[in-house]
């Protein structure tokens, strides 16, 4: 037995990185998932591998930005699969990279649609759902840039900040029917992981070194079991939180690691 069993799962990007390890892993673990991915080759192509790994999976052509795009896939889940107990909300829409003062109302809108409303749009066509079930689990995603204020990054550390702030309120809300609702703070190597190292050789090895654990983290070992986790009844009594899946990038006080750490460690 998975531990997903009879779960039915919504990840929205679930074509590539982070999303595609997640549908995969939950598969793997028993649940039937909606991919719900705006780039249809992607979302095709995971969804045949999830049939080759024996499982359930149904692409659902979806932009998160859009509402009535956000609400179909919903229903879809509803009408494909009979249900839903499991929506992650994982879709990650790049924004131009440009200085905050470089940054129209355009982009932020953009961002903000994809990150803030698609979270909030996904959650309240589910919530129905989940209430008539006697619960369910969400899984968000923020951002450790929400925490260090990276740089050209202003619009979707707001998105992310906005994602974080309806965590908690839909934790304490939903809690009195059994809706859990959880974040994943991740550091794994998705899309944007891969074009920075295409574009600068040895970002890969910088990309490890700030890292406790000294290695990237990949989506599907690393990244998907907690999500399995927080899906899982193993998570019964956990919600409000938000879990740093990444490798302990955000333990600040690594940088004061010493230079001479050799010398300071027994020999042998
Ligand atoms: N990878 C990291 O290190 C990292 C760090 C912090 C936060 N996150 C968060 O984790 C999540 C996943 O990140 P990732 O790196 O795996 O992303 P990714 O870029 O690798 O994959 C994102 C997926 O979302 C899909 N997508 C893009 N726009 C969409 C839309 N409008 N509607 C539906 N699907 C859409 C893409 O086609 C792709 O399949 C995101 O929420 C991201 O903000 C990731």
């Amino acid at each position: 037995m998975g531990l997903l069993e009879g779960n039915v799962a919504l990840v929205t990007g679930g074509g590539a990185g982070i999303g595609r390890g997640i549908v995969r892993r939950f598969v793997r673990e028993g649940a039937r998932v909606v991919i719900a991915e705006f780039d249809e080759e992607r979302g095709r192509t995971v969804a045949a591998e999830c049939a080759e790994l024996g499982g359930e999976a149904h692409f659902v052509h979806t932009d998160v930005g859009d509402k009535a795009s956000v609400t179909g896939a919903i229903e879809a889940a509803v009408s494909h699969f009979g249900g839903l107990d499991t929506l992650v909300n994982n879709a990650f829409a790049p924004s131009p990279e440009v200085l905050l003062e470089q940054k129209t109302d355009a982009i932020l809108q953009r961002t903000l649609e994809t990150t803030a409303w698609a979270t909030w749009w996904a959650m309240q066509a589910a919530f129905p759902i989940f209430k008539a079930r006697g619960g369910g689990s969400v899984i968000n995603f923020y951002s450790i840039d929400v925490e260090t204020g990276a740089w050209r990054h202003a619009d979707y550390n707001m998105g992310k900040a906005a994602i974080r702030g309806l965590t908690h309120s839909a934790a304490s809300e939903w809690g009195r029917f059994n809706i859990r609702v959880n974040a994943i703070a991740p550091a794994a190597a998705g899309l944007s992981f891969e074009r920075l190292c295409r574009e600068h050789p040895g970002f890969e090895k910088v990309s490890a070194s700030i890292k406790p654990l000294g290695r990237v983290g990949y989506p599907e070992p690393d990244i998907a079991p907690v999500a399995v986790f927080l899906a899982s009844d193993m998570a019964s009594f956990v919600t409000g939180q938000t879990i740093n899946v990444d490798g302990g990038l955000h333990l600040w006080g690594f940088n004061s690691r010493p230079q001479n750490l050799a010398e300071l460690e027994p020999q042998g």
